[in-house]
């Protein structure tokens, strides 16, 4: 990947941006408040019924929203949280975008510390396993109950977005998976909906966009 830039958006959270992809890591109109709302809140907080969860993410990035989440997982949401990441941030960026000062800095630390490809006891409910790995060509893990769809937008990276990538990707989930996206285009709804997902428009983030979507695998 480019390098990125710090750019901060409008709730004053931090966030990377990629020039020569004319691309943020997060929501300009808010990271923090885009990680809690459509991910955190809309996904695994939506979906978390007490039974331990399997949980993948499509970009691991800055680690936020995995620290959102690491945040609320307790004994009565704990959660194996696999996130997939072709190129990993350098830990100079990480620090330089103080998530530390927004987040539980402890659990953002030790988030940042965990090895790759290896599953690692962040707190007693929540195990981190981040891979390196592609997640266009690689196997993906199976079992899984919530997906964080956390790609590049489908016009910055369309092979990330394609309907194999989305076949292979509901081959993986449980029947009630829930996946959150973002991205509340018509194209990708009806590519969802194509593959036998449930797909609802449900209201967008304060602030920011009007409308997101999530996928309940049947
Ligand atoms: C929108 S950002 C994710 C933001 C992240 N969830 C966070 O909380 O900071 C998209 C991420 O996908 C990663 N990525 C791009 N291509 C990938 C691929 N083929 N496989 C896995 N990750 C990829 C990028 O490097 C980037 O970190």
């Amino acid at each position: 990947m480019h390098s990125a830039e710090i750019e901060i958006t409008a709730d004053g959270s931090a966030t990377l941006f990629v020039r020569e992809m004319d691309e943020h890591y997060h929501s300009v109109k808010g990271a923090l408040t885009e990680s809690n709302h459509i991910f955190r809140d809309s996904a695994f907080l939506y979906r978390a019924d007490g039974s331990p969860m399997r949980l993948l993410e499509v970009g691991f990035g800055t680690g936020l929203n995995a620290a959102v989440t690491a945040m609320v997982a307790d004994a009565e949401h704990p959660v194996h949280y696999i996130s997939l990441e072709k190129y990993p941030v350098s830990t100079e960026m990480l620090r330089k975008l103080q998530y530390g000062e927004l987040v539980n800095g402890e659990l953002l630390d030790r988030i940042h510390a965990a090895f790759w490809n290896v599953p690692v006891e962040i707190t007693p409910w929540f195990t981190l396993e981040k891979r390196h790995c592609d997640y266009t060509i690689d196997l993906l893990p199976e079992g899984i109950d919530v997906v964080y769809f956390d790609a590049f937008a489908p016009e910055k990276q369309p092979d990330m977005w394609t309907e194999e990538a989305f076949q292979r990707l509901v081959q993986v989930m449980n029947p009630g998976a829930v996946l959150t996206t973002y991205c509340s285009k018509g194209v990708i709804r009806r590519r969802l909906e194509s593959l036998g997902l449930r797909v609802e428009r449900i209201p967008g983030p304060p602030g920011g966009k009007r409308e997101i979507l999530r996928a309940t695998r049947l």
